[in-house]
């Protein structure tokens, strides 16, 4: 990442364009649009409501962030998206319950305006759903040129002078990276020959990578994360960024391990199980499309916990992960964990955490930050895989070789200090020298 001589302003409006437009995407719009009108605050955005310290502490200078870069204003958002149902966000926001009414009736018209273009759609991919607002065509290479013709469209019927999207779709079933992803080459003719490792995700965010939209993945699919990805990110100036918005859960872990490990206390297990009963639990109900949710939510202990490290504290911990399908919870989660931790001696000790959480809630606001921050990346010339957004992500995506940072804090930090550097300033260490003097 070159550090930007100039970035440029956001000027005119900003597509926001969502493949997937159920609970999360209809909340992340609503909330938006409630927002511009004064109606609610936007709760868990650090964009719109964090602010990042400059120079030292006795300067008193902490800008709000949307303040201190470039951001779009939310008064220029305009969202569109696929589906591979025809309901136009109204309805779908109605269908997922997410919101209640007081806070869908004022934004009744808004909300039934905006309509998904048909999706993409290979049923192999998310079995339990049975769309019916599909594209056609013969080949994959074909649904690509669709998807950018959807892209260009939008953006001339919108007038928007740029766009970004941010993938809100099922989970699709788990895959591993295969031949086809290795290199643009490879992919592009696994395309043209419908290779099965093309997944409906990779259709949308390869069309997105040639139009140089910015892409950021919400679900644990390989999607944007296999070396072809890179290659045509970079080759079309495209940050792309991943994977599966970390939030519930896998939020409260990476808040609570690196305290522990802080504090040098030791873990033996970690017990985590959910109920849900939304149309994602529906999805996830199914092992092959859990299989993809369950190594993105693992993979978070390890990279913070560093086992190797510290075998004495760390060897042997039983991660356990599971979701279960519970329709009477519709979105309001419930995720329970047991930590079976010691203390001095070997002492055992136990934590409980119980947290009823509603998972659109929580990654509404993440939504909203990619839209935003991917955007700024774009007109500040970043481009392949954004690590200063790993704060969003249960699976942060890293450069090829590169361990990814799980620490909430420390991505915090990350991405406050690239903020910092974008903008000329220095970036914060917290050593006071100046009291040491
Ligand atoms: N809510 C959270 O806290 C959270 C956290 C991490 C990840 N996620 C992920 O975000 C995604 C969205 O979650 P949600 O609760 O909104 O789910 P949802 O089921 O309400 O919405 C997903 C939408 O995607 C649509 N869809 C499926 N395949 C599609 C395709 N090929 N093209 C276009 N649309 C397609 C479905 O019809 C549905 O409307 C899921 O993958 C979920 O795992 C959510």
């Amino acid at each position: 990442m070159k550090q930007p001589q100039e970035i440029k302003k956001a000027e005119g409006k900003l597509g926001v364009l969502l493949p997937g437009m159920g609970a999360v995407a209809t909340t992340f719009i609503a909330g938006c649009l409630l927002a511009r009108k004064g109606i609610a605050q936007p709760v868990g955005s650090l964009t719109q409501m964090g602010t990042v310290r400059l120079g030292k502490r006795t300067d008193n200078r902490s800008p709000l962030i949307k303040e201190f870069v470039p951001l779009a204003a939310l008064d220029d958002l305009v969202f569109g998206g696929w589906d591979i149902f025809p309901d136009n966000a109204y309805e779908s926001a109605v269908h997922a319950a997410v919101l209640e009414q007081k806070h869908l009736d004022p934004i009744r018209a808004e909300l039934e305006a905006i309509r998904p273009m048909p999706g993409v759609f290979y049923p192999e991919y998310v079995k339990r759903l049975h769309g019916t607002h599909v594209k056609t065509g013969t080949t994959k290479a074909e649904m690509v040129e669709k998807v950018r013709e959807d892209i260009r469209g939008f953006m001339k019927q919108s007038g928007c002078s740029r766009a970004v999207a941010v993938w809100c779709g099922s989970t699709e079933i788990y895959i591993e990276q295969s031949a086809v992803h290795q290199s643009m080459t490879a992919f592009e003719k696994g395309l043209i020959d419908n290779d099965p490792s093309i997944s409906n995700s990779q259709i949308y965010a390869w069309a997105c990578l040639k139009e140089g939209v910015p892409f950021s993945n919400g679900a644990p699919n390989l999607t944007v994360d296999f070396p072809a990805a890179y290659e045509l990110a970079r080759e079309t100036n495209t940050p792309i960024t991943g994977k599966d918005f970390k939030t519930g859960q896998t939020l409260m872990k990476t808040i609570l391990a690196p305290g522990l490990k802080a504090r040098m206390l030791g873990l033996s297990g970690w017990f985590s199980t959910n109920i849900l009963g939304n149309r994602d639990g529906e999805v996830l109900d199914d092992p092959e499309n859990f299989k993809t949710k369950e190594v993105s939510k693992l993979g978070v202990l390890d990279t913070i916990l560093q086992p190797k490290v510290y075998p004495d504290l760390y060897g042997e911990v039983h991660h356990v992960v599971r979701i279960n399908y519970y329709p009477p919870r519709g979105d309001s989660k419930e995720g329970w964990d047991n930590l079976d931790i010691f203390g001095w001696l070997g002492y055992p000790m136990q934590i409980k955490v119980d947290f009823l959480c509603r998972d659109s809630i929580l990654a509404a606001p993440i939504v909203l930050d990619l839209a935003l921050f991917m955007d700024l990346a774009k007109r500040a010339g970043f481009r392949g895989v954004q690590e200063w957004l790993s704060f969003y992500w249960k699976s942060p995506m890293a450069a090829p070789g590169l361990v990814p940072e799980h620490d909430l804090f420390i991505q915090l930090m990350k991405l406050k200090n690239t903020l910092r550097w974008m903008r000329g300033e220095t970036p914060i260490t917290h050593i006071g020298h100046e009291y040491y003097d």
